[in-house]
């Protein structure tokens, strides 16, 4: 329980953080009032119509980076989280070639082998055949149990600082089956059948290895890039509006890409890849009045604009840089949609949040303490799986992911 002057306290200080907010919102052109609102909405048509032209087009998979971080988020998520059952090193660096071979080949819209193999079972299950690629990018990461439990491949000594256990937040309730991974696998494309085709192609080839523990559909990105319209999330509202954007090259240096002392060399141009699954409370959603919606999150829900006065505990004032010591994180998350709740009657959803940054520790960690302790969103949301890899750089041609750390 708060003594009266510590509630004081908070309250001055997110007072501050909302006069400031208000103030870097107005700035930057997302500030309330008709004007920002229709601007907002105008732009909508012209982003609409540029990524339907480059629905079908093909994303290198080699690179500086790996594909799926700096990119305009695709339409379609296939999360995987795999667990390492061989002991050896040896294995877990000939999965990562064959997974970077396979990446490569799909990402340009190849097939992994022959499809028509006869009596044997082919060395590609097919579903992609005659399919653009569709901007398809597969990111890999490596989770904190890779460089622990017993230190089964002699990594711990190589295990980056900021690739933490995540602590338990207020309110949570994980999931284990859902939770972790030795090893985890973002696909993601414009066209569900070339994401599932690549997330299923990973995990055949992954076995006997690895074996799966979690995987999870999602459509409906969060946005991340001024290319692509605006997109809501399955609460009606926008998604991404005060996102980093994937073409402000000086913000992803200095809050995304993993680099300087606190992250060992074999991650420099990597990143560090937060994922929780968030349920949300749809039922109890759609019965609360619109006006209290938008002071819940601190936004209109048609237009997107601020409020006029946001609420001191609403979303985007918790979550935002000035309440957090400047912390920015790139979300690039996905809606997902899971039968009844039949408690309700509601569809049961949820959001798969995903969020790369620089160090979690000073990042993703710091602002979901502060979102657990006092986001009004909290009325509507559970946290029920949890993750957290560390994604080395991308790979040149004839190499592979990881090899820094493998190698
Ligand atoms: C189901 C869960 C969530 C939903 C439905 C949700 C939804 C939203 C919406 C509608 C916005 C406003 C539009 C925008 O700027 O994108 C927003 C902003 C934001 N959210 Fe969330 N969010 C969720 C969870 C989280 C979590 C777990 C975090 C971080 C730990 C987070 C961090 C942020 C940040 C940093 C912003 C931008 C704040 C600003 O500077 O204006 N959100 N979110």
């Amino acid at each position: 329980m708060l003594c009266p002057q510590e509630a004081t306290g908070i309250i001055r200080q997110m007072e501050a953080t909302r006069r400031g907010f208000l103030r870097s919102a107005s700035l930057t052109g997302l500030g309330a009032g008709t004007a920002t609102a229709g601007a907002l909405l105008a732009g909508q048509g012209q982003a609409a119509a540029a990524e339907g032209a480059v629905a079908g087009a093909a994303i290198a998979f080699h690179g500086e980076h790996q594909a799926g971080i700096a990119t305009p988020a695709q339409t379609h998520l296939q999360f995987a989280a795999l667990d390492l059952v061989s002991p050896s090193v040896a294995d877990l660096r000939d999965l990562m070639r064959a997974w970077s071979r396979a990446a490569a080949l799909m990402a340009s819209g190849k097939a992994i082998g022959p499809v028509e193999t006869g009596a044997k079972p082919g060395g590609d299950t097919g579903e992609a055949l005659g399919l653009r690629p569709a901007n398809l990018t597969m990111t890999f990461g490596f989770g904190p149990s890779l460089f622990g439990n017993g230190d089964r491949f002699g990594l711990a000594k190589r295990r980056p600082a900021p690739l933490v256990d995540l602590p338990a937040f207020r309110a949570d309730a994980l999931r284990p089956p859902i939770s972790g991974g030795d090893l985890g696998v973002q696909v993601c494309a414009d066209d569900p059948q070339v994401a599932f085709h690549a997330v299923h192609e990973l995990i055949r080839l992954a076995a006997p290895a690895a074996r799966p523990r979690w995987l999870l559909a999602g459509f409906g990105r969060t946005g991340n890039s001024r290319r692509q319209s605006m997109p809501r999330n399955l609460m009606g509202f926008f998604d991404g509006t005060a996102n980093i954007k994937v073409e402000d090259t000086k913000v992803m240096n200095n809050s995304v890409w993993a680099a300087g002392p606190g992250s060992p060399a074999w991650i420099h141009g990597g990143s560090y890849l937060v994922a929780r699954r968030i349920e949300i409370a749809l039922g109890s959603w759609d019965k609360t009045a619109v006006t209290r919606q938008e002071r819940t999150i601190g936004r209109h829900k048609a237009s997107g604009a601020l409020l006029g006065d946001v609420p001191l505990h609403a979303h985007i004032l918790v979550s935002s840089p000035g309440a957090n010591n400047g912390a920015k994180i790139l979300r690039r998350g996905y809606s997902y949609t899971d039968g009844i709740d039949h408690a309700s009657g509601a569809p049961a959803t949820g959001l798969m949040f995903l969020c790369y940054q620089r160090d979690p520790r000073r990042q993703f960690i710091p602002i979901q303490h502060q979102l657990a302790a006092r986001d009004s969103l909290n009325q509507f949301i559970t946290h029920v799986g949890s993750a957290i890899f560390a994604c080395p750089p991308g790979a040149q041609p004839g190499g592979y992911v990881g090899e820094t750390l493998l190698g």
